[in-house]
C-alpha cells in the first residue's frame, strides 16, 4: 500500500513537516528561508475567529461546511470501544480502513493515500507541485487551501473566473493550462458556489488537460450528489490518467473533528507525495475505527442527506420570502449574493448568533451558509429578517 510505510519512515517523513528542514535537500533550506514561505498556514483560519466574547452565544453554526447529523452512531459507539486500547498506535487498524476503500473503488493498494483528513493531502499536493515555481490553474471562486498555500510557497496562482451559472469554466481553465503548469485545480462540487459541472465534460477535461498537467480533483463534497460513484473522477485515475482524486469523512460522515481522509491517484504520484504528507499514522486509533464502522452506510449516509435537503428546502423558501435569489446547491452549503457589505453582513447576524462566510465576486457581495439542524436554520431565519 502506498502508505503503509514503516514507523520508522513515518516519523522521517513527519519530520521533513515538522521542523526537520536542516535534513533536507538545499533546495527546501532556499525554500524556508523565503519569505514567501513565513506565513504560517493556521493563518488561513482566521475567518474563523470570532472572538470568545461571541462564540458561548452561537445558535447556529453554519460557516464551516460541517455535517451536524453525523457522525452516526455506529461510529460514536466505535470510539467508545476503541478508547481502552487508545495508548496503542493504530498499526493494522489504519491499514484495514485502507483496504476497505481499496476494495469498494476497486484500486490497486498502491493507488490510496490515507491521512488524518483531506487537508494533508491538499498540502502534500501544494508543497510537491509548487516546490519547483510554475503556476497552479483553479477556478475563482474556488477553495483556496491548496493553490493559496502554493503561492506562499514558489507557484503563481492563475484564477479563471466561473461561468456566469457559477459553475468552473473547464474551456477557460483548459486555456489557461501553458507550459508552466504544475498543477489544475478542480473542486467538483466547487467551494463556495456548492455547483457542479457536467460529469462527461469534466471526464473529457482530465482525459486531455493530464496530457500537459497533473489534474487533481478535490471531491470533498462528491457525497451529496444523488450518485457519487458515477459523477466520481476516479475512473480516470484507474485508466491511468494523470489525474489525483482528493475524499473526506469530514463532509457527508460528520467526521471534521475527526480527521480521515483520502487520495486516489498514480502510483508514481504516491510515492512523490508521500514525503510530504503526515499519512496513515496521522489517522487517530478512534478516527479509523469510526470510519471502519461507518464506511459505506447506506442507511446513515441516507439519513443525513434526508435530514440536509429538508432543511435546504427550509432555507430556499426563507430566502424566496425575504426576496432573495441563490445559487442552486449540490451541496450541504448555499451561496446567495446580500445588499450590503459581506463583513458587515456577517458581523450584524454573528451578533445575534449566527456565524456566516461572506465572499466578494462578479462585483457583489455573496453569503455562504452551511446546512444545519432545523433549528439552525430557523434561528438564521429570525436573524436574517431583521438584518436583510
Ligand atoms: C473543497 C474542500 N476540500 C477539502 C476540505 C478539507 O477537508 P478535511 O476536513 O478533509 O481536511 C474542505 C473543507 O471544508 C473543502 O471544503
Amino acid at each position: 500500500m502506498a502508505h503503509s510505510m514503516n514507523r520508522r519512515a513515518w516519523l522521517k517523513a513527519t519530520s521533513l513537516l515538522t521542523g526537520g528542514l536542516a535534513v533536507l535537500p538545499g533546495q527546501w533550506n532556499t525554500l524556508a528561508a523565503a519569505p514567501a514561505a513565513t506565513k504560517l498556514p493556521y493563518q488561513s483560519m482566521n475567518d474563523f475567529e470570532f472572538g470568545e466574547t461571541v462564540r458561548p452565544k452561537l445558535k447556529a453554526r453554519l460557516f464551516a461546511n460541517e455535517n451536524p447529523f453525523g457522525p452516526s452512531d455506529k461510529a460514536k459507539q466505535a470510539i467508545m470501544e476503541s478508547l481502552n486500547t487508545s495508548y496503542q498506535y493504530p498499526m493494522r487498524s489504519g491499514e484495514e480502513l485502507a483496504e476497505k476503500i481499496v476494495a469498494f473503488e476497486g484500486l490497486k493498494p498502491e493507488m490510496l493515500m490515507m491521512s488524518a483528513g483531506s487537508s494533508a493531502i491538499l498540502a502534500a499536493a501544494a508543497i510537491y507541485f509548487s516546490k519547483d515555481g510554475g503556476n497552479i490553474v483553479t477556478g475563482d471562486p474556488t477553495y483556496d487551501d491548496l493553490p493559496d498555500r502554493a503561492q506562499q510557497i514558489k507557484a503563481t496562482w492563475k484564477k479563471v473566473p466561473l461561468t456566469p451559472e457559477f459553475k468552473l469554466d473547464l474551456d477557460a481553465m483548459e486555456k489557461a493550462v501553458d507550459a508552466n503548469t504544475k498543477l489544475v485545480y478542480i473542486c467538483n462540487p466547487n467551494n463556495p458556489t456548492a455547483t457542479i459541472v457536467d460529469t462527461q465534460k469534466l471526464r473529457d477535461f482530465c482525459e486531455r488537460v493530464s496530457k500537459k498537467t497533473t489534474v487533481f480533483v478535490d471531491e470533498a463534497y462528491i457525497d451529496y450528489l444523488p450518485d457519487p460513484k458515477a459523477s466520481t473522477m476516479i475512473d480516470c485515475v484507474k485508466q491511468g490518467h494523470n489525474v489525483i482524486v482528493a475524499r473526506t469523512f469530514s463532509k457527508l460522515y460528520g467526521f471534521a473533528g475527526l480527521r480521515v481522509g483520502y487520495a486516489v491517484l498514480p502510483a508514481d504520484l504516491a510515492t512523490k507525495l508521500e514525503p510530504f504528507s503526515s499519512g496513515l499514522w496521522s489517522m487517530s486509533a478512534p478516527a479509523i475505527q469510526a470510519a471502519l464502522a461507518s464506511y459505506q452506510d447506506r442507511e446513515f449516509l441516507d439519513g443525513a442527506l434526508k435530514k440536509t435537503l429538508a432543511s435546504k428546502d427550509y432555507l430556499y423558501q426563507v430566502l424566496k420570502t425575504e426576496g432573495y435569489t441563490y445559487i442552486p446547491s449540490s451541496t450541504n452549503f448555499v451561496m446567495f449574493p446580500i445588499n450590503m457589505p459581506g463583513e458587515r453582513f456577517t458581523d450584524e447576524m454573528m451578533k445575534r448568533g449566527v456565524g456566516l462566510r461572506h465572499w466578494e465576486f462578479n462585483n457583489k457581495s455573496w453569503c455562504r451558509i452551511s446546512i444545519g439542524r432545523m433549528g439552525e436554520m430557523q434561528a438564521f431565519a429570525e436573524a436574517f429578517k431583521e438584518v436583510s
